[in-house]
C-alpha cells in the first residue's frame, strides 16, 4: 500500500530519495506536469534531459528551474513527435550525447485538436501521444538498456474511459472524427504501450507504468473551445461531486512516484493514479483502469499497428 495519495506532491514524493547519478528523460518537460516533474527530479540529484519541440521554450524552462535550483543538472533535446524522421534524428543525437537512461518519462501530449495529421499522415492525437512516443521509446531502448533503474513512465489519462483503441480506423479516415474520442482512443493507446513493453523487456529487467495525473490546470486545453471546456467542467463535476482540480505538484507526483517508489520495484504494465496502482473497474466514471486498457491481446495488437505504422524496431 502506497502511502501517498491524491494530495501528495513531487516534493513529498521525492522527499529523502536520492537521484544523483540517474539520468531523466522527460518529454514536454518545457510546460506542466513535465517542467514539474524534471525541477522535482532534478532537486533530488538526477541529470535531466528535457526534451521539447521547441529549443525557445526548452531554454526558457531550464531558466525557471535554474532561478530556483542553480545546482541542478539539466540538458535539453528537440525533439517533435510529430516526425518520425525529427524523431530518428533526435534519437541518433541522444544516442551520441548520453550514455544511458534510468528513467524515461513519455510526458509529451496533445489534447482535443482539431482534425489534422502529424507529418507522416498520422490523425495529431494518436500520432503524438502514442505512435511518437512509440518510435521515440524504440530507438531510445539501447540507453534505456544501460541504464540502472530500467523505468518508463506514459502519462495516460482518466480520458482512456471514453473507449478502447479502434484497430480498425484508429486514424478517423472511415468514421466522423471526434475530438474527444480522438484523445480518448490516445490514452488507452498509452496503457496498451506500457502492457506490450511490459510482456517484452520485463525479462530484461526493464518495467513500464501508465499514469494518470489526474485534473489539473495546464497548457493542455489549449485546443478547446470555451464550449467543450464548459462541458467538460459539466461532464466531470456531475460524474465526480467532489471533483478538484489539483495542482501542478500534485498532478506530477504520481510520475514521480511510478518513476520511484521501491514497492514498484518488478511490477510494471499497471495503470497508475493517485500514487498508488488503479483496480480494474469497468463501471466506475472517477476511478480506476478500463479492462480494455490492460487486455493483453489488444496489447499485441496495438504493438503490431505501430510497428507497420511507424517502421520502429525494437531491439529483440
Ligand atoms: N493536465 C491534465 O489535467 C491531464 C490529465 C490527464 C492526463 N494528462 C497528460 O499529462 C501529460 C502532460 O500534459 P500537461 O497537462 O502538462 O500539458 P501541457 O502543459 O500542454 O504540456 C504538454 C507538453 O507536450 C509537448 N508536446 C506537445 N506536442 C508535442 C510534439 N509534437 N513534440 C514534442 N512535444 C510535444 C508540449 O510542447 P509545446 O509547449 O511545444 O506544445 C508540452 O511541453 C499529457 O500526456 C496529458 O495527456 C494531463
Amino acid at each position: 500500500m502506497s502511502e501517498f495519495g491524491w494530495a501528495s506532491t513531487t516534493d513529498e514524493v521525492l522527499a529523502g530519495k536520492d537521484l544523483s547519478g540517474r539520468t531523466v528523460f522527460i518529454t514536454g518537460a518545457n510546460s506542466g506536469l513535465g517542467q514539474e516533474t524534471a525541477r522535482a527530479m532534478a532537486a533530488r540529484g538526477a541529470d535531466v534531459i528535457l526534451a521539447g519541440r521547441d529549443q525557445g521554450k526548452l531554454d526558457e524552462s531550464v531558466a525557471a528551474i535554474h532561478a530556483e535550483n542553480a545546482k541542478a543538472q539539466l540538458e535539453t533535446i528537440t525533439v517533435d513527435l510529430t516526425s518520425l524522421e525529427n524523431i530518428r534524428a533526435a534519437t541518433s543525437r541522444a544516442r551520441q550525447r548520453f550514455h544511458k537512461i534510468d528513467i524515461l518519462i513519455n510526458n509529451a501530449g496533445v489534447m482535443a485538436t482539431p482534425f489534422t495529421h502529424t507529418h507522416d499522415g498520422f490523425e495529431m492525437q494518436f500520432g503524438t501521444n502514442h505512435l511518437g512516443h512509440f518510435a521515440l521509446t524504440a530507438e531510445l531502448m539501447p540507453l534505456i538498456e544501460r541504464g540502472h533503474l530500467k523505468r518508463i513512465i506514459n502519462l495516460s489519462s482518466r480520458g482512456h474511459f471514453m473507449g478502447p483503441v479502434h484497430f480498425e480506423d484508429p486514424h478517423f479516415q472511415h468514421r466522423p472524427y471526434d475530438p474527444r474520442s480522438s484523445y480518448g482512443q490516445s490514452k488507452t493507446a498509452n496503457v496498451l504501450f506500457t502492457v506490450g513493453l511490459e510482456a517484452r523487456y520485463a525479462v530484461l529487467g526493464i518495467h513500464a507504468y501508465a499514469v494518470h495525473p489526474g485534473g489539473i490546470q495546464t497548457n493542455l486545453g489549449r485546443h478547446m473551445t470555451p464550449e467543450m471546456q464548459e462541458a467538460l467542467m459539466k461532464r466531470v463535476t456531475t460524474s465526480d461531486g467532489g471533483f478538484q482540480w489539483k495542482t501542478i505538484p500534485q498532478g506530477a507526483a504520481t510520475s514521480c512516484w511510478a518513476a520511484t517508489a521501491p514497492e514498484l520495484e518488478g511490477k510494471g504494465g499497471v495503470y497508475c493514479e493517485d500514487c498508488h496502482v488503479a483496480e480494474v473497474d469497468d463501471e466506475s466514471s472517477v476511478a480506476g483502469v478500463r479492462s480494455y486498457a490492460l487486455n493483453p491481446s489488444f496489447a499485441d495488437q496495438l504493438w503490431k499497428l505501430s510497428e507497420e505504422a511507424t517502421g520502429a524496431k525494437f531491439p529483440s
